[in-house]
């Protein structure tokens, strides 16, 4: 069997493309650990929430840093995420913690707070991360980068059968022009933004399902 244990793979690219659920099925299969960089983003915004700062309030997010300690840890495979001493759970998979967290991702000085956590965990390799900038910034040298995409359209469908199947369906075109604003503010931050390295291999998986797009860059990391 062939060892991935100092492999770094990099994968990015926009929300919806399944990244994250592709992610864990690359890292069960081969034996990788998976990181969710989006998490760090989350649970500093969760913090903003739970401290009563606006999501607007930049001054107020930068000056909260000092008092926000994060630590990861890895337990059966499975992230957790332990801001101040306990664990964020599901507080940061609420609507209103991916607000806060695309808002805390914009400011420069929240990118560079959670940077050196990313490198730290990425060091000692057999990662398969996932993000917006994790082969541009976090792991320039990875092993492997990958940028994952699917057209709007498709991430609308997608989004819109989840939505449908946890009871909230929305308008299908409400959810694709919310998918290509939040592309665009994305795409077009200053700080960091989410557009592929130049090293990195393109995929965009509209016409594979989840399996499929795993095996896909499992062939790529072979
Ligand atoms: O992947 P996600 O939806 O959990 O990410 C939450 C937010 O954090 C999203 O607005 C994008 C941002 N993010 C980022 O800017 N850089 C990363 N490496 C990961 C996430």
């Amino acid at each position: 069997m062939t060892d991935y244990s100092k492999i770094r793979i990099a994968l990015d690219g926009p929300s919806g493309a399944g990244k994250s659920t592709i992610a864990k099925k690359i890292a069960e299969k081969i034996g990788l650990v998976y990181v969710d960089t989006g998490a760090l983003y989350r649970s500093v915004g969760l913090y903003s929430i739970e401290n009563g700062i606006d999501s607007e309030d930049t001054a107020g997010i930068i000056a909260s840093l000092e008092k926000i300690n994060i630590r990861l840890a890895y337990e059966d495979g499975c992230q957790k995420v332990y801001l101040n001493g306990s664990d964020v759970g599901n507080r940061i998979r609420t609507p209103q913690a991916s607000k806060y967290a695309s808002a805390v991702s914009k400011i420069p000085e929240v990118r560079a707070f959670l940077l050196q956590l990313q490198r730290d965990i990425a060091a000692s390799g057999g990662v398969i991360m996932d993000g917006r900038d994790i082969g541009t910034v976090i792991m320039p040298d990875a092993e492997l980068k990958v940028f994952m995409t699917a057209t709007p359209e498709a991430r609308a469908q997608r989004r819109c059968l989840e939505l449908e199947e946890k009871g909230m369906p929305q308008p299908y075109e409400d959810v694709l022009r919310d998918i290509i604003e939040r592309d665009r503010a994305d795409r077009e931050r200053e700080a960091s933004p989410c557009v592929p390295a130049e090293d990195a291999v393109q995929f965009v998986n509209d016409e594979y399902g989840i399996e499929e797009s795993a095996d896909y860059i499992i062939g790529l990391i072979k």
